[in-house]
């Protein structure tokens, strides 16, 4: 029988609970034990009542509730050997052979580290006692797979990550109702998304909300003088007779040179060269709470179930593998590609060149 744990790590995004429970359930209708860890990879270094066995009902009602109720934690210990090892006696303990996680690049890549050293770590606990020569034999495997939860859809080889249409839907109503103020003062508003170093929640709120100009990490002004341009063109909007101004400045974003942008400086070019009452709105942590837009949540189960085929399928000899999505359908990628790629991409950023990080963005490696 096997036993799977479920975790949900690095900052929280919409649909991580529906994921939870849809693994939580395949799990027990394939046959499987299953154990949610609280507090992301803290839980698995501190065990106890932070590795919970599941049944059918604990996850009654996780669909529609935002965030993560079995928490999440940036962890420190899990980053160190000691507490790694301490994670792996847990799990042994347990009798767990295997682990979801769902959570960003980072948190993907702590639990692949985690199965690169098994089973040295299950030596380890043997040589010093800890675990007894049956256990030892009878966790010679241990089993990863990711489900990439996150606002700011920053991975590599899926389209899309579970929380980031919640996000934006957020991001969109909060923008609808600046422009109703915006509108009544004839003001200009700029406004500060999320998405870390990734521009797709600024791009997608930006043609979503009919904005004036974008600031993106990914795609820098092109033009020198890249403040009279966008004057320029805020200004022949106004000509239009619009009464508004809407910008969106990504928190990533660069200028020309890559210094970051920031929301205040587009504010004072917009006020003392166009003369126009400007007020920043930075977003913050509403964009990331939340009950899951209908999407997140379907997502989220389609691919939590899929993590539970994976489980069942997966062989010491196979990489670990990430629930993805491509065209719609969903995808099984090899995890640690996923992440290098996505590293690349930022490593093409950093180095100007747009071109050929839109080239990694949309290559990918098949299982
Ligand atoms: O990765 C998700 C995210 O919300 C980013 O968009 C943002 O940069 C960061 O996390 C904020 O982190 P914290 O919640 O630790 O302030």
């Amino acid at each position: 029988k096997r036993k799977i744990a479920v975790l949900t790590s690095g900052g929280d995004s919409a649909g991580m609970n529906a994921a939870v429970r849809a693994v939580v359930r395949a799990g027990i209708a394939r046959g499987c034990d299953v154990f949610a860890v609280y507090e992301g990879y803290q839980g698995l270094v501190d065990g106890g009542n932070l590795i919970k066995k599941m049944s059918w009902n604990d996850v009654r009602g996780f669909l529609e509730v935002g965030g993560t109720s079995i928490g999440t934690a940036r962890c420190m210990p899990f980053k160190q050997r000691p507490g790694r090892l301490q994670a792996a006696e847990n799990l042994v303990n347990r009798g767990i052979d295997s682990i979801v996680v769902c959570g960003g690049d980072g948190s993907l890549t702590g639990a692949d580290v985690f199965r690169s050293e098994w089973p040295g770590l299950l030596d380890e606990l043997l040589a010093n006692k800890r675990i007894t020569e049956e256990q030892h034999n009878s966790h010679r495997y241990l089993t990863i797979v990711g489900l990439v939860g996150s606002i700011d859809n920053d991975m590599s080889s899926t389209d899309i990550t579970i929380g980031a249409y919640t996000s934006l839907a957020r991001i969109c109503e909060s923008v609808d109702s600046i422009a109703s103020t915006a509108i009544s003062h004839s003001r200009a508003f700029v406004v500060e998304v999320m998405g870390r170093h990734c521009g797709w929640l600024a791009l997608m709120a930006a043609i979503s909300t009919g904005a004036d100009f974008v600031f993106l990490p990914e795609k820098p002004p092109s033009d020198d003088d890249w403040q009279t341009a966008m004057c320029d063109r805020l200004t022949r909007r106004r000509a239009l007779g619009k009464r508004n101004t809407l910008v969106i400045v990504a928190e990533g974003a660069l200028d020309k040179n890559l210094n970051p942008i920031k929301p205040e400086h587009i504010k004072d070019i917009l006020a003392d060269r166009m003369g126009l009452d400007t007020r920043v709105t930075t977003l913050g942590h509403v964009q990331r709470g939340g009950s899951p837009v209908a999407y997140d949540r379907y997502l989220a189960t389609v691919q939590g179930v899929e993590a539970v085929e994976a489980v069942l399928h997966a062989t010491p000899e196979t990489p670990s593998p990430m629930i993805g999505m491509s065209q719609n359908k969903v995808t099984w990628r090899p995890l640690m590609k996923a992440v290098e790629l996505t590293h690349a991409v930022a490593t093409a950023i950093g180095n100007k060149d747009f071109d050929k990080a839109t080239e990694l963005r949309d290559s990918e490696f098949k299982l």
